[in-house]
């Protein structure tokens, strides 16, 4: 209020230090591979929309997809893609999704850890034969980023999206655009403006050119207020550490999974071999239906219980610090939950 944007310079700081613990968490080669853009869905729409498509291309993804990673690409009908979805409730998924690879296809897309269910993919091995076949691999991670280790490096992932306001615990409107930089330069720009060019402080300056960072996708003044809120969330993160992170939160799910599948009334709906488990378990009440989930989901939710009604069933996604007696009450309210 007294200062105004004195302290301006640091918090151009701040908005360094947290590309740099973005890098960290997904392991990019550099900070320049980090763009800061508004949510998933943006970051994705710079891609769709940066690509050169020619009629015909194709686009694998699966039936599961959060609407934010299959309406963009459903958008690109009127210039001849195609997109076509691997069906995910399969034993062996990512044979499931290669298995609709073919020489057209130019672009994959899945996400890391499925909203609904849970469901963790092999992205090591999706993004090995993506690279073997000149395909380009695309992330949203948003359900992984902040809870499970990622390495954009190891899976060979050209473009992870996610957005800061779930696992990494940050506000909504601000999101990770992590491009690999032999196809950051194939994309077509579509947003200018004073802060995305090469010298963006040097206002009396002409001539210009985007500079060849991720900054390039930022096209003016950026989200300060987000900017301190997620650097906030990832010391958090960071302090605590990713590898305790994850083994907390999958000793979680596990308990969690343990007491589901213990409870007569309840059914898994989450895979439990340990490879496909994540943050996410969800479960339906065998004696319920769909609507009556619903009212389940209310009466929890009133009841203390944070969580969400998904994939036709009730979804808990526990982080390092759920308590393990938050999980035991949340579980036997819903198996005792009485509809009538
Ligand atoms: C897998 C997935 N992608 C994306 C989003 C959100 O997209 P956006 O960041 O564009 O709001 C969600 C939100 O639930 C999600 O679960």
């Amino acid at each position: 209020m007294r200062q105004g944007a004195a302290d301006y310079p640091h918090w151009m700081q701040i908005e360094r230090e947290l590309r740099r613990k973005l890098q960290r968490l997904v392991n990019a080669a550099s900070m320049d591979d980090i763009a800061l853009v508004k949510n998933t869905s943006e970051g994705l729409s710079l891609l769709a929309y940066g690509l050169n498509w020619q009629s015909g291309d194709n686009i694998v993804s699966t039936n599961h997809e959060f609407p934010s990673n299959r309406i963009v690409w459903e958008s690109l009908k009127d210039k001849g893609v195609e997109l076509h979805l691997a069906d995910l409730d399969n034993d062996d998924p990512e044979e499931a999704i290669l298995a609709l690879c073919d020489t057209n296809t130019r672009l994959l897309t899945v996400s890391s850890v499925q909203y609904a269910s849970g469901l963790r993919l092999n992205l090591d091995y999706l993004g090995e034969y993506c690279r073997d076949n000149g395909i380009i691999f695309c992330v949203d991670a948003i359900q992984s980023l902040g809870v499970l280790r990622f390495d954009a490096q190891t899976c060979h992932a050209d473009v992870v999206v996610a957005d800061g306001h779930k696992w990494m615990l940050g506000p909504e409107g601000l999101a990770l655009l992590y491009t690999k930089p032999e196809l950051r330069s194939q994309l077509k720009l579509k947003q200018y403006g004073w802060h995305m060019v090469e010298h963006p402080g040097d206002f009396d300056r002409h001539d210009w050119q985007p500079t060849k960072s991720a900054r390039r996708f930022e096209p003016g003044s950026p989200n300060m207020l987000g900017i301190h809120a997620l650097n906030a969330s990832l010391s958090l993160l960071e302090d605590v550490g990713m590898e305790t992170v994850e083994a907390r939160v999958l000793q979680r799910t596990k308990q969690l999974t343990d007491a589901v599948m213990h409870e007569g009334l309840l059914q898994l709906l989450s895979r439990s071999d340990p490879e496909r488990m994540s943050g996410i378990v969800t479960f339906r009440r065998k004696d319920l239906d769909n609507a009556a989930h619903a009212v389940l989901y209310g009466y929890l939710m009133r009841h203390g219980v944070i969580c969400a009604h998904r994939g036709n069933g009730i979804r808990f996604s526990p982080h390092f610090y759920t308590s393990q007696q938050s999980i035991e009450t949340a579980v036997t309210m819903a198996a005792a939950f009485n509809s009538g």
